[in-house]
Protein backbone atom coordinates (compact mmCIF):
# COMPACT_ATOMS: atom_id res chain seq x y z
CA UNK A 1 0.00 0.00 0.00
CA UNK A 2 0.92 3.29 -0.91
CA UNK A 3 2.61 5.69 2.01
CA UNK A 4 0.49 8.72 3.14
CA UNK A 5 1.96 11.48 1.66
CA UNK A 6 -0.71 14.53 2.06
CA UNK A 7 -3.78 14.32 4.73
CA UNK A 8 -6.93 16.41 3.64
CA UNK A 9 -8.96 17.92 7.09
CA UNK A 10 -12.68 19.13 7.05
CA UNK A 11 -14.96 19.35 9.54
CA UNK A 12 -18.59 18.82 8.64
CA UNK A 13 -22.59 18.72 9.78
CA UNK A 14 -23.06 20.73 13.01
CA UNK A 15 -20.49 22.46 14.63
CA UNK A 16 -19.15 21.36 18.08
CA UNK A 17 -16.67 23.03 20.76
CA UNK A 18 -13.72 21.21 20.61
CA UNK A 19 -13.56 21.00 16.31
CA UNK A 20 -11.03 23.32 16.38
CA UNK A 21 -8.57 21.93 19.01
CA UNK A 22 -8.92 18.66 16.89
CA UNK A 23 -7.89 20.43 13.58
CA UNK A 24 -5.00 22.01 15.80
CA UNK A 25 -3.57 18.11 16.68
CA UNK A 26 -4.27 16.78 13.12
CA UNK A 27 -2.81 19.88 11.66
CA UNK A 28 0.65 19.50 14.25
CA UNK A 29 0.50 15.75 14.13
CA UNK A 30 0.70 14.99 10.19
CA UNK A 31 3.78 17.96 9.68
CA UNK A 32 5.71 16.11 13.06
CA UNK A 33 5.36 13.31 10.74
CA UNK A 34 6.68 15.00 7.60
CA UNK A 35 3.27 15.01 5.64
CA UNK A 36 1.63 17.89 3.90
CA UNK A 37 -1.72 19.00 5.47
CA UNK A 38 -4.40 20.52 3.69
CA UNK A 39 -7.50 22.23 4.90
CA UNK A 40 -10.74 21.46 3.25
CA UNK A 41 -13.57 24.49 3.83
CA UNK A 42 -17.17 24.13 4.53
CA UNK A 43 -16.87 20.29 4.74
CA UNK A 44 -17.77 17.54 1.32
CA UNK A 45 -18.99 20.93 0.08
CA UNK A 46 -15.55 22.44 0.02
CA UNK A 47 -14.42 19.49 -1.39
CA UNK A 48 -16.73 19.48 -4.46
CA UNK A 49 -15.62 23.27 -5.28
CA UNK A 50 -12.25 22.89 -4.32
CA UNK A 51 -12.02 24.79 -1.36
CA UNK A 52 -8.33 23.89 0.20
CA UNK A 53 -5.67 25.17 1.57
CA UNK A 54 -2.63 24.48 2.86
CA UNK A 55 -1.87 23.93 6.63
CA UNK A 56 1.44 25.33 8.17
CA UNK A 57 1.96 25.17 12.17
CA UNK A 58 1.08 28.89 12.34
CA UNK A 59 -2.09 28.22 10.21
CA UNK A 60 -4.25 26.74 13.85
CA UNK A 61 -1.93 28.94 16.42
CA UNK A 62 -4.48 30.12 19.08
CA UNK A 63 -7.29 28.34 17.92
CA UNK A 64 -7.24 25.58 20.78
CA UNK A 65 -9.47 27.37 22.83
CA UNK A 66 -12.03 28.92 19.97
CA UNK A 67 -15.23 27.27 19.64
CA UNK A 68 -17.00 26.72 15.72
CA UNK A 69 -14.67 25.42 13.03
CA UNK A 70 -11.94 27.51 11.51
CA UNK A 71 -12.47 25.72 8.41
CA UNK A 72 -16.24 26.05 8.48
CA UNK A 73 -19.06 23.43 8.01
CA UNK A 74 -22.07 21.99 5.88
CA UNK A 75 -24.22 19.93 5.11
CA UNK A 76 -24.04 18.73 1.85
CA UNK A 77 -26.86 17.29 -0.24
CA UNK A 78 -24.66 16.80 -3.37
CA UNK A 79 -22.12 14.62 -1.58
CA UNK A 80 -25.10 12.28 -1.58
CA UNK A 81 -24.88 11.84 -5.32
CA UNK A 82 -22.55 9.72 -7.08
CA UNK A 83 -21.82 12.84 -9.53
CA UNK A 84 -20.76 15.28 -6.39
CA UNK A 85 -18.63 12.21 -5.07
CA UNK A 86 -16.92 11.90 -8.36
CA UNK A 87 -16.21 16.31 -7.98
CA UNK A 88 -15.14 15.52 -4.85
CA UNK A 89 -12.38 12.78 -5.76
CA UNK A 90 -11.02 14.98 -8.87
CA UNK A 91 -10.16 17.53 -6.36
CA UNK A 92 -8.46 15.09 -3.97
CA UNK A 93 -6.34 14.07 -7.16
CA UNK A 94 -5.74 17.17 -8.04
CA UNK A 95 -4.88 18.46 -5.00
CA UNK A 96 -2.36 15.09 -3.99
CA UNK A 97 -4.79 14.17 -1.24
CA UNK A 98 -3.77 10.41 -0.65
CA UNK A 99 -5.38 10.30 3.06
CA UNK A 100 -8.93 11.85 4.96
CA UNK A 101 -9.74 12.71 8.41
CA UNK A 102 -13.36 13.86 8.52
CA UNK A 103 -14.55 15.36 11.98
CA UNK A 104 -18.09 15.47 12.31
CA UNK A 105 -21.07 12.83 13.34
CA UNK A 106 -23.24 10.03 11.78
CA UNK A 107 -24.31 12.14 8.58
CA UNK A 108 -20.38 12.99 7.86
CA UNK A 109 -19.11 8.96 8.61
CA UNK A 110 -21.73 7.58 6.15
CA UNK A 111 -20.97 10.21 3.52
CA UNK A 112 -17.57 9.05 4.19
CA UNK A 113 -17.59 4.85 4.42
CA UNK A 114 -19.43 5.31 0.79
CA UNK A 115 -16.82 7.62 -0.30
CA UNK A 116 -13.88 5.63 0.68
CA UNK A 117 -15.24 2.31 -0.76
CA UNK A 118 -16.40 3.97 -4.16
CA UNK A 119 -12.48 5.48 -4.88
CA UNK A 120 -10.28 3.44 -2.51
CA UNK A 121 -9.14 6.12 -0.56
CA UNK A 122 -8.42 5.94 3.40
CA UNK A 123 -10.49 8.36 5.39
CA UNK A 124 -10.60 8.21 9.43
CA UNK A 125 -13.24 9.63 11.42
CA UNK A 126 -13.40 11.78 14.41
CA UNK A 127 -16.29 12.26 16.24
CA UNK A 128 -17.43 15.75 16.93
CA UNK A 129 -20.73 16.27 17.62
CA UNK A 130 -22.47 17.49 20.95
CA UNK A 131 -25.57 14.72 20.36
CA UNK A 132 -22.63 12.04 22.23
CA UNK A 133 -25.18 9.43 20.00
CA UNK A 134 -21.89 7.47 18.48
CA UNK A 135 -21.87 4.16 18.94
CA UNK A 136 -18.05 2.83 19.92
CA UNK A 137 -16.88 6.24 21.90
CA UNK A 138 -17.49 7.05 25.20
CA UNK A 139 -17.72 10.76 24.40
CA UNK A 140 -17.95 12.91 21.12
CA UNK A 141 -16.28 16.04 20.63
CA UNK A 142 -18.05 18.84 21.85
CA UNK A 143 -20.87 16.60 24.46
CA UNK A 144 -18.97 17.96 27.73
CA UNK A 145 -18.90 21.54 26.83
CA UNK A 146 -22.74 21.52 25.47
CA UNK A 147 -23.38 20.02 29.28
CA UNK A 148 -21.34 22.63 30.36
CA UNK A 149 -23.44 25.34 28.87
CA UNK A 150 -26.49 23.65 29.38
CA UNK A 151 -26.27 24.01 33.40
CA UNK A 152 -25.04 26.97 33.14
CA UNK A 153 -28.12 28.22 31.60
CA UNK A 154 -30.18 26.18 33.51
CA UNK A 155 -28.78 27.50 36.77
CA UNK A 156 -30.42 31.31 35.91
CA UNK A 157 -33.71 29.25 34.74
CA UNK A 158 -33.43 27.80 38.24
CA UNK A 159 -33.35 31.38 40.17
CA UNK A 160 -36.34 32.71 38.87
CA UNK A 161 -38.35 29.31 38.87
CA UNK A 162 -37.89 29.42 42.70
CA UNK A 163 -38.35 33.16 42.88
CA UNK A 164 -41.57 31.84 41.24
CA UNK A 165 -42.57 28.97 42.73
CA UNK A 166 -43.01 27.51 38.83
CA UNK A 167 -42.26 24.57 36.82
CA UNK A 168 -40.36 25.07 33.55
CA UNK A 169 -40.03 22.61 30.80
CA UNK A 170 -36.58 23.08 29.22
CA UNK A 171 -35.77 21.37 26.31
CA UNK A 172 -32.17 20.17 25.08
CA UNK A 173 -30.81 19.09 21.76
CA UNK A 174 -29.46 16.08 21.02
CA UNK A 175 -31.59 15.08 17.82
CA UNK A 176 -33.20 11.30 18.43
CA UNK A 177 -30.27 10.68 21.45
CA UNK A 178 -31.04 12.18 25.03
CA UNK A 179 -27.48 11.95 26.59
CA UNK A 180 -27.82 15.75 26.68
CA UNK A 181 -31.30 15.64 28.41
CA UNK A 182 -30.81 12.73 30.78
CA UNK A 183 -27.19 13.83 31.94
CA UNK A 184 -27.74 17.54 31.98
CA UNK A 185 -31.23 16.97 33.84
CA UNK A 186 -28.87 15.26 36.60
CA UNK A 187 -26.42 17.98 36.72
CA UNK A 188 -28.64 20.72 37.06
CA UNK A 189 -30.46 19.06 40.08
CA UNK A 190 -33.54 18.74 37.69
CA UNK A 191 -37.02 16.82 38.45
CA UNK A 192 -37.11 14.91 35.63
CA UNK A 193 -35.95 14.52 31.68
CA UNK A 194 -38.06 12.91 28.88
CA UNK A 195 -35.84 11.11 26.73
CA UNK A 196 -36.90 9.40 23.57
CA UNK A 197 -35.26 6.28 24.31
CA UNK A 198 -37.37 5.31 27.24
CA UNK A 199 -40.75 6.10 24.89
CA UNK A 200 -41.91 3.45 24.12
CA UNK A 201 -41.80 1.77 27.40
CA UNK A 202 -43.90 3.86 29.58
CA UNK A 203 -45.59 7.76 29.09
CA UNK A 204 -43.00 9.49 30.93
CA UNK A 205 -44.73 12.79 31.51
CA UNK A 206 -48.35 10.79 32.70
CA UNK A 207 -45.94 9.25 34.88
CA UNK A 208 -44.83 12.76 36.32
CA UNK A 209 -47.69 13.70 36.71
CA UNK A 210 -48.97 10.88 38.13
CA UNK A 211 -46.04 10.43 40.98
CA UNK A 212 -47.34 14.20 42.02
CA UNK A 213 -43.97 16.16 41.21
CA UNK A 214 -43.73 19.56 42.18
CA UNK A 215 -46.15 19.17 45.31
CA UNK A 216 -43.57 19.36 48.21
CA UNK A 217 -41.28 21.63 46.31
CA UNK A 218 -41.54 25.09 45.41
CA UNK A 219 -40.42 25.13 41.27
CA UNK A 220 -39.99 22.45 39.27
CA UNK A 221 -37.41 21.84 36.28
CA UNK A 222 -38.26 18.96 33.85
CA UNK A 223 -35.25 18.23 30.87
CA UNK A 224 -37.36 17.49 27.56
CA UNK A 225 -35.39 16.00 24.78
CA UNK A 226 -36.07 18.19 21.47
CA UNK A 227 -36.66 14.82 19.08
CA UNK A 228 -40.50 14.47 18.33
CA UNK A 229 -40.08 10.86 20.31
CA UNK A 230 -39.98 12.80 23.65
CA UNK A 231 -43.52 13.50 23.88
CA UNK A 232 -43.31 15.95 20.95
CA UNK A 233 -40.48 18.59 22.65
CA UNK A 234 -41.40 21.09 25.13
CA UNK A 235 -44.30 23.01 23.77
CA UNK A 236 -46.09 20.18 23.23
CA UNK A 237 -45.41 18.67 26.86
CA UNK A 238 -46.23 21.95 28.49
CA UNK A 239 -49.70 21.86 26.81
CA UNK A 240 -50.18 18.43 27.86
CA UNK A 241 -49.59 20.20 31.52
CA UNK A 242 -51.48 22.86 30.65
CA UNK A 243 -54.46 20.46 30.57
CA UNK A 244 -54.18 19.24 33.97
CA UNK A 245 -53.99 22.44 35.49
CA UNK A 246 -50.16 22.99 35.72
CA UNK A 247 -48.63 27.04 34.31
CA UNK A 248 -45.34 25.68 33.02
CA UNK A 249 -42.86 28.48 31.59
CA UNK A 250 -40.69 26.71 28.89
CA UNK A 251 -37.16 27.29 27.65
CA UNK A 252 -35.97 25.81 24.39
CA UNK A 253 -32.14 26.36 24.58
CA UNK A 254 -31.50 25.65 20.82
CA UNK A 255 -28.66 26.72 19.35
CA UNK A 256 -26.65 28.65 22.47
CA UNK A 257 -25.79 24.68 23.15
CA UNK A 258 -23.33 24.52 20.24
CA UNK A 259 -21.31 27.65 20.19
CA UNK A 260 -18.27 28.66 23.32
CA UNK A 261 -15.21 27.77 24.58
CA UNK A 262 -14.25 24.10 24.51
CA UNK A 263 -14.08 22.62 27.84
CA UNK A 264 -10.80 21.31 28.90
CA UNK A 265 -12.48 17.97 28.94
CA UNK A 266 -12.79 18.68 24.92
CA UNK A 267 -9.74 20.05 24.64
CA UNK A 268 -7.69 17.18 25.88
CA UNK A 269 -10.18 14.50 23.74
CA UNK A 270 -9.50 16.62 20.37
CA UNK A 271 -5.77 16.46 21.08
CA UNK A 272 -5.72 12.93 21.46
CA UNK A 273 -8.32 12.01 19.01
CA UNK A 274 -6.00 14.17 16.10
CA UNK A 275 -3.13 12.69 16.64
CA UNK A 276 -4.53 8.88 16.95
CA UNK A 277 -6.38 9.97 13.17
CA UNK A 278 -2.88 10.82 11.94
CA UNK A 279 -1.74 7.38 13.26
CA UNK A 280 -4.36 5.57 12.16
CA UNK A 281 -3.31 7.03 8.64
CA UNK A 282 -0.10 5.58 9.11
CA UNK A 283 -0.74 2.87 10.34
CA UNK A 284 -3.04 1.90 6.91
CA UNK A 285 -6.14 1.74 8.74
CA UNK A 286 -9.35 2.96 6.49
CA UNK A 287 -13.02 3.76 7.16
CA UNK A 288 -12.69 3.71 11.08
CA UNK A 289 -13.78 6.46 13.45
CA UNK A 290 -11.58 7.36 16.69
CA UNK A 291 -13.47 6.43 19.78
CA UNK A 292 -12.66 6.57 23.66
CA UNK A 293 -13.27 3.57 25.93
CA UNK A 294 -12.74 3.76 29.43
CA UNK A 295 -9.90 6.20 28.49
CA UNK A 296 -8.57 4.15 26.17
CA UNK A 297 -8.22 5.02 22.21
CA UNK A 298 -10.19 2.63 20.33
CA UNK A 299 -11.00 1.77 16.38
CA UNK A 300 -14.38 1.70 15.10
CA UNK A 301 -15.46 0.81 11.90
CA UNK A 302 -17.83 3.43 10.58
CA UNK A 303 -20.41 0.56 9.83
CA UNK A 304 -20.85 -0.08 13.34
CA UNK A 305 -20.58 3.57 14.67
CA UNK A 306 -22.91 4.96 12.42
CA UNK A 307 -25.72 1.73 12.73
CA UNK A 308 -25.31 0.28 15.98
CA UNK A 309 -27.67 1.96 18.93
CA UNK A 310 -26.04 3.55 21.33
CA UNK A 311 -27.69 2.61 24.60
CA UNK A 312 -28.27 5.20 27.61
CA UNK A 313 -27.34 3.99 30.71
CA UNK A 314 -30.87 3.27 32.37
CA UNK A 315 -29.50 3.23 36.10
CA UNK A 316 -29.20 7.28 35.24
CA UNK A 317 -32.73 7.61 35.24
CA UNK A 318 -32.96 6.34 38.63
CA UNK A 319 -30.05 8.44 40.16
CA UNK A 320 -32.07 11.20 38.34
CA UNK A 321 -35.40 10.27 40.25
CA UNK A 322 -34.23 9.14 43.24
CA UNK A 323 -32.49 12.42 43.50
CA UNK A 324 -35.30 14.68 42.80
CA UNK A 325 -37.60 13.24 46.04
O1 LIG B 1 -26.22 17.18 15.58
C1 LIG B 1 -26.05 18.36 16.27
C2 LIG B 1 -27.35 19.14 16.32
O2 LIG B 1 -27.13 20.34 17.05
C3 LIG B 1 -28.54 18.39 16.88
O3 LIG B 1 -28.53 18.35 18.29
C4 LIG B 1 -29.68 19.17 16.29
O4 LIG B 1 -30.84 18.36 16.18
C5 LIG B 1 -29.16 19.54 14.92
O5 LIG B 1 -27.74 19.50 15.01
C6 LIG B 1 -29.59 20.89 14.43
O6 LIG B 1 -29.08 21.06 13.15
P1 LIG B 1 -29.06 22.45 12.37
O7 LIG B 1 -28.10 23.37 13.10
O8 LIG B 1 -28.61 22.11 11.01
O9 LIG B 1 -30.45 22.99 12.45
Amino acid sequence: MKQIQCIGVLTSGGDAPGMNAAIRSVTRTAIFNRLKVKAIFKGYKGLITGEIIPFETQSVSNIIQQGGTIIKTARCPEFHTPEGRKKAYDNLLKEEIDGLIVIGGDGTFTGARIFSQEYNIPVIGIPGTIDNDLYGTDYTLGYDTALNTIIQAVDKIRDTATSHERLFIVEVMGRDAGFLALNGAIASGAEAAIIPEIITETDQLEELIHNGFRKTKNSSIVFVSESNLAGGGAMAVAERLKEKGYDPRVTILGHVQRGGSPSALDRILASRMGVAAVDALLDDARSVMIGIVDNEIVYVPFSKAIKDEKPVNKYLLDVLKLLSI
